[in-house]
C-alpha cells in the first residue's frame, strides 16, 4: 500500500506548497502596481532601466524613495499624492526591492545614455562648436580678404571709419537678418527663406531659453511658451527645408555645379535634426519611453554633424552671405564718397552666384598693365 500512497502524499504536499504561492487578491493588486504605474514607462517592464536607471533590487531607504517620487529627479517628473498615495509608493518600493536583477535586460539605449550625462554631452558639443568657430573664423577671414578690405582701407579711412562700421552693421541687420535683397526681388522666395532662417533662429533661441529657465528639461504643457517656441520654429524650418528640397528636384537651373553636394548635406542634416526633434516630443507625449533615448541619440548625432560640417556645407552661407553683403555695402559707400575703386560694384548684394560679368569687368578695368594669372573664385 505504501508505494501506492506515496505519489498521493507527494501530490498533496506539492499542492499545499503551490497553494501558499498563490497570491492573495491584496498581494496581487500590490504586485500589479509597478506594472500599471507610469514608472514602468521609464524604468522598464522588468525595472531594469529604460530612460531612467534600473530600479530592481534597489537598496534605497523608503523615505529616500518616497522623496524622489514626490519631488522628481533630473528628467524624472514629480508624482503628486493625488496620483499615487504614500502607501502605493511604499508597495511599489517593496515590490522593486525584491525584483530580480537581470543584467541582460538593461537596454542598450540606457547603457549608452549613461555616458551621455549633461556634463558629457556639453563637453562633446563644446568641442563641436569650437571646431565650428575655428573653421568659420578662417572662412570669415578669407571672406574679408576676397572682398579686398585691406586694399580698400585707405579709402575707408578717408570716408570715416565710424561711418563704415555703421554701414556694415546696418547691412548685417537689413541685408542679413531681414534679407532685404530677397524682399525686393521676390516676396515668395523671401517668405520661404524667412521660414528657414527664423525657424532656425527660433530653435536656437528656444534651446538657450530652455537651458536658462528649465535646465532639467522637465516636461511642460504644449501650450507653454518654452514649448510653443521650438514647436512653431521647428514647423517653420521643416516647411522651409521641405520646400527647398522640392525645388532642388523640380528646378533644373538651381544647380550651378559647385554647391549641390554641400547644399544637400546641409539640407539633409537640418531635416534630420528637426525631424528627430519632433519624434522625441511625440514619443515622449505618447509614453513610448523605450524609444525616446534612441531617438534622442539620433537627434544629438544629427545636431553634432550639422555643427561639425557647418563651415564646409551650405550652412556657411548663413554667416558668409550677410558678411559679403555688408562688405559690398561698405564698398558702395566708399565708391559714392569719391574714392574710385576702379571697378563696378556688385549689382545685387547677397546673391549666391556671382556673375561672370563682374569678374570680366574687373579684369577689363585692370587693363593691359595687369598681366598676372587671373582666377575666378566662387564663394557661397
Ligand atoms: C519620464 C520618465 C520617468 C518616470 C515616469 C519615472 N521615472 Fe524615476 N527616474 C527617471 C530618470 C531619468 C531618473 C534618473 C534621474 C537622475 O539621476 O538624474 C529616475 C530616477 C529614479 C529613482 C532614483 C534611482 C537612483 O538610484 O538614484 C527612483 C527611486 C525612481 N526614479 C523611481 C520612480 C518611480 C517609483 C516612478 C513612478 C512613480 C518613476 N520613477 C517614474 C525617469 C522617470
Amino acid at each position: 500500500m505504501k508505494h501506492l500512497l506515496l505519489p498521493f502524499l507527494l501530490l498533496a504536499s506539492g499542492l499545499s506548497v503551490a497553494q501558499s504561492d498563490i497570491p492573495t487578491p491584496v498581494e496581487q493588486a500590490k504586485a500589479a502596481l509597478y506594472g500599471s504605474s507610469n514608472c514602468m514607462g521609464c524604468h522598464g517592464a522588468n525595472a531594469m532601466g529604460g530612460l531612467g536607471p534600473p530600479l530592481a533590487s534597489n537598496t534605497l531607504e523608503s523615505a529616500a524613495f518616497l522623496k524622489i517620487v514626490r519631488e522628481g529627479k533630473g528628467m524624472m517628473p514629480a508624482t503628486p499624492e493625488a496620483d499615487l498615495s504614500d502607501e502605493q509608493v511604499q508597495s511599489i518600493h517593496e515590490e522593486l526591492k525584491v525584483a530580480p536583477w537581470i543584467p541582460s535586460q538593461i537596454p542598450i539605449a540606457y547603457k549608452v545614455g549613461q555616458y551621455l550625462s549633461p556634463a558629457n554631452t556639453s563637453k562633446v558639443f563644446i568641442g563641436a562648436f569650437g571646431f565650428f568657430f575655428l573653421f568659420a573664423g578662417i572662412g570669415i577671414v578669407h571672406g574679408f580678404r576676397l572682398a579686398g578690405v585691406r586694399h580698400m582701407m585707405p579709402a575707408i579711412r578717408k570716408m570715416g571709419m565710424g561711418k563704415a562700421i555703421g554701414i556694415f552693421f546696418k547691412s548685417l541687420v537689413v541685408d542679413g537678418l531681414l534679407v532685404g535683397s530677397l524682399w525686393q526681388a521676390s516676396r515668395h522666395r523671401w517668405f520661404m527663406h524667412a521660414l528657414m532662417l527664423y525657424g532656425f533662429l527660433g530653435l536656437l533661441a528656444a534651446d538657450i531659453l530652455i537651458s536658462v529657465y528649465n535646465p532639467q528639461r522637465l516636461q511642460v504643457p504644449l501650450t507653454h511658451p518654452l514649448k510653443l517656441l521650438p514647436l512653431l520654429s521647428g514647423t517653420a524650418l521643416m516647411i522651409g527645408v521641405g520646400y527647398v528640397m522640392f525645388r532642388y528636384r523640380s528646378d533644373k537651373y538651381i544647380d550651378n555645379g559647385l554647391t549641390l553636394g554641400r547644399d544637400f548635406l546641409f539640407l539633409n542634416l537640418l531635416f534630420h535634426t528637426v525631424f528627430s526633434g519632433f519624434l522625441v516630443v511625440v514619443l515622449k507625449r505618447m509614453g513610448v519611453q523605450d524609444w525616446v533615448m534612441s531617438i534622442y541619440l539620433y537627434h544629438l548625432a544629427a545636431i553634432f554633424l550639422l555643427v561639425v560640417t557647418g563651415p564646409f556645407t551650405r550652412f556657411s552661407h548663413v554667416y558668409l552671405v550677410p558678411l559679403m553683403a555688408a562688405l559690398t555695402r561698405v564698398t558702395e559707400a566708399v565708391t559714392v564718397s569719391g574714392a574710385d575703386l576702379g571697378f563696378e560694384r556688385e549689382p545685387a548684394p547677397g546673391r549666391h552666384h556671382k556673375s561672370q560679368r563682374i569678374a570680366e569687368n574687373v579684369l577689363e578695368q585692370l587693363g593691359p598693365e595687369y598681366d598676372g594669372p587671373a582666377r575666378l573664385r566662387y564663394f557661397p
